[in-house]
């Protein structure tokens, strides 16, 4: 897709479609030169997730679309996020080959101004013409190829490059999430780290293979990966800013590339679905796609512990023990319990070998946390107030949603009453079963500041947005790592 950014001029350019914005109640104001029948005008309402699209009676364009943004005092980021992607998708219905939005200072004064609603436009339009096609032979082939955005000033073309940034991040994401688990092992997981390090000057990849990890005495992430044939691996990406660095951030996400339960097996019924337990590393590494081409003032590392999960001879049997890289034992009572084992060798080099400020993990860690809240928001378990702060902040303006939970003494203290230092699930079940996976993490963080997001209900399967959801992956995670690293 080819993207350009315009000043709104008295000539308007060429185009296929032309997209204005308008309020609920609001008379749509068209650019200079442009004038559409008054039939259209009348049949337009501006309620919100609502088009009207015309032949133009006037002027350079030959089709207009009027996208309805609701009520004034609803008007946010979000809602020019999903009126874009209602309209880049009417561009590719209608066969279009352009689509031009036409954002002027009122309605960028709308929600929060040139900058905000520029990004939101950008990344709407393009995350809402998303389709999956790399699983088919011959790909149906689609007539959008260039979205272009008028608007005024320097802030508002900034806001446009980065919301294309964030937005082809997301797909980056997405693409990597829909591979299915013979298209994406861990392996080839590295081989696309490998990749993003190589268009930067500013980041660098290292992976370590399983007898790096056997010296490095991860007992933990090989305990898991026994059972495939497929070897692990452990991503570690490092970006480094231009200038003085701000501080040093960690980014951990769980990269099962295939979730088969090991020989604590699960049902056959929706197991496919497990191809997608790689989110927390996608959403990782789209996060570095997105540092290729934003600047962000801290020193960040991607860290991504890479297994499947299968059932086989030589995998860890229910009771066995293994040993973490901080040396802590943990008797594997129920083997489906992985993402929890491969993230604490993960965090233990972290905190180690990283010695970051903070550490942010991202996994789809638990079926249970679908029950706490649901498929709209990502659970968070932040350690300080301020790290809830800003990751509450970074949602809001994303549009991805999280919500903070608590982690009780209890959980660990259950979890410590077995024979070996821990166990990785609660016994006697106490319920809260998110909270249970958090509260075994917390374990080998040590005292550096952290969060871990449970992404199992928002890394798919979210209710429709119009530029995400449905079935596939949603790329939850890579929007809101670069808006909580760039404020
Ligand atoms: N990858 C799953 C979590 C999951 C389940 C994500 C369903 C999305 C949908 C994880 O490895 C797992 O199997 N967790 C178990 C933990 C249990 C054994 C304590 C679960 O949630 O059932
Ligand atoms: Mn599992
Ligand atoms: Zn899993």
């Amino acid at each position: 897709m080819k993207f350009s950014q315009k000043s709104i001029s008295a000539k308007l350019p060429k185009t296929p479609m032309l997209v204005v914005f308008a309020a609920k109640g609001a008379k749509p104001v068209l650019p200079e030169g442009v004038a559409v029948p008054k039939a259209a005008l009348e049949d337009f309402t501006g309620k919100a997730r609502t088009s009207r699209a015309t032949d133009a009676s006037k002027g350079d364009a030959r089709q207009v679309l009027l996208v309805g943004l609701g009520t004034g005092a609803e008007i946010n980021a979000e809602t020019f996020r999903r009126a874009a992607a209602i309209a880049t998708q009417a561009a590719e219905a209608a066969k279009c080959k352009g689509v031009t939005f036409h954002v002027d200072d009122a309605t960028a004064g709308l929600a929060g101004g040139p900058a905000e609603v520029a990004q939101a436009v950008a990344e709407g339009a393009r995350m809402g013409h998303y389709r999956y096609d790399l699983g088919k032979s011959s790909p149906e082939s689609r007539s959008l190829e260039s979205i272009t955005l008028l608007g005024n000033g320097s802030d508002f073309k900034k806001g446009a490059a980065r919301g294309v940034a964030l937005a082809e991040a997301n797909l980056f994401t997405r693409d990597l999430q829909n591979l299915a688990g013979n298209q994406l092992t861990p392996s080839i997981l590295a081989d696309h780290a490998r990749s993003i390090a190589k268009k930067s000057p500013k980041i660098a990849c290292k992976v370590i293979d399983e007898a790096g990890m056997k010296r490095l005495g991860m007992g933990l992430l090989l305990g898991v990966s026994a059972g495939s044939i497929e070897p692990a691996k452990l991503i570690h990406l490092t970006y480094k800013p231009k200038g003085k660095s701000k501080g040093k951030i960690a980014l951990v996400g769980k990269g099962l590339t295939f979730d088969a339960g090991g020989i604590s097996l699960k049902p056959g019924r929706g197991m496919e679905e497990m191809r997608y337990d790689m989110s927390g590393s996608a959403a990782v590494l789209g996060a570095f796609e997105a540092l290729t081409k934003l600047d962000v003032p801290y020193e960040v590392h991607g860290i991504v512990p890479s297994s499947e999960n299968m059932p086989d001879a030589e995998a860890t049997k229910p009771g066995d023990v293994h040993t973490a890289m901080n040396g802590t034992t943990v008797e594997i009572i129920n083997t489906d319990a992985e993402g929890r084992l491969i993230l604490a060798d993960a965090l233990c080099y972290t905190v180690s070998k990283v010695k970051p400020d903070t550490i942010i993990d991202l996994a789809t860690l638990t079926g249970a946390v679908i029950m706490a809240l649901g498929h709209e928001m990502s659970a968070i378990y932040p350690t300080s107030d301020s790290l809830r702060g800003d990751l509450l902040a970074a949602g809001e303006r994303c549009g991805e949603s999280v919500w903070p939970m608590p982690i009780h003494p209890a959980f660990k203290e259950n979890m410590s009453a077995g024979p070996a230092d821990l166990r990785n699930i609660c016994t006697p079940n106490m319920g809260g079963g998110s909270i249970a996976g958090a509260s075994f993490l917390q374990n080998f963080v040590g005292d550096t500041e952290w969060c871990h997001i449970d992404i199992a209900g928002t890394a798919w399967n979210q209710g429709p947005r119009d530029y995400t959801g449905g079935i596939g992956g949603t790329g939850v995670g890579t929007r809101l790592l670069i808006e909580y690293l760039s404020r």
